[in-house]
């Protein structure tokens, strides 16, 4: 039987991981996996609770409550189910990036949240998205891609991207915010975001969605042929 196909696109937040890996998904007719809104929805049901990123011991203990699922709606997003409730929208807030940045940090969490990441890849084709796809959780990905983009871009992007949505953000914040979530990522003991031995990188911080689309997709061409 012909394995699942893996790609793994790791890199720093707002390199445009999701929309980039969302389209390539979509237009391979792979499965989208934003790994990312799985750790957003650990630290958001944290929050509900009441305990903080380095609470270890009360993370633990309220790790046993959790039941994410993941559910893909008629829409083609993924939503996130917290113990049945739809929390997708609740977890794009700039305090649960935050959050999720600091729980991801605990080795309970990414201890629990690693087999379901990789049950996904495999029984589909995916596309999967994070900062530890290609070094910890599919090391085999036959194709791994670091797509990164400069400082100063991506906190242009997320800027741009939630006052979109309405929301009254001032860039300075959003620079820090960005600044500091990548110095945490790539400098925990654990799973740190760090670019995989055998990926491509691909700088975006110059090219259009399409460009970085049209750029991924000849590379997963070509491991393909070869
Ligand atoms: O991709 P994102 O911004 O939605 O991710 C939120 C946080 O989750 C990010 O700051 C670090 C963490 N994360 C992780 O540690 N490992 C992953 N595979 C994905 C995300």
């Amino acid at each position: 039987m012909k394995p699942y196909i893996s790609v793994a696109i790791d890199g720093p937040a707002g390199a445009g991981k999701s929309t980039i890996a969302r389209r390539v998904a979509s237009e391979l007719g792979y499965l989208y996996v934003d790994t990312g809104a799985i750790y957003r929805t650990v630290g958001y049901h944290m929050s509900l609770m009441g305990i903080g990123p380095k609470d270890t011991d009360g993370i633990r203990r309220c790790l046993d409550d959790v039941n994410i699922e993941i559910r893909y709606g008629e829409d083609g997003l993924q939503h996130m189910m917290l113990n049945g409730s739809d929390v997708t929208d609740q977890i794009r807030t700039p305090e649960m990036s935050a959050m999720a940045s600091g729980v991801a940090a605990q080795s309970c969490v990414r201890d629990y949240l690693l087999e379901m990441q990789r049950a996904l890849a495999k029984t589909n084709n995916v596309v999967m998205d994070g900062r530890d796809i290609g070094t910890v959780v599919l090391p085999d990905a036959p194709v791994k891609i670091y797509l990164t983009a400069s400082e100063g871009v991506r906190a242009d992007r997320r800027f741009k991207e939630l006052t979109a949505k309405g929301e009254n953000v001032r860039y300075e914040d959003i620079y820090t915010d960005i600044v500091k979530r990548d110095q945490q990522d790539m400098n925990r003991p654990i799973a740190p975001l760090r670019c995989a031995k055998d990926a491509v990188v691909v700088d975006s911080s110059y090219l259009s969605i399409d460009q970085v689309v049209a750029e991924i997709k000849a590379i997963i061409r070509k491991k393909a042929e070869a």
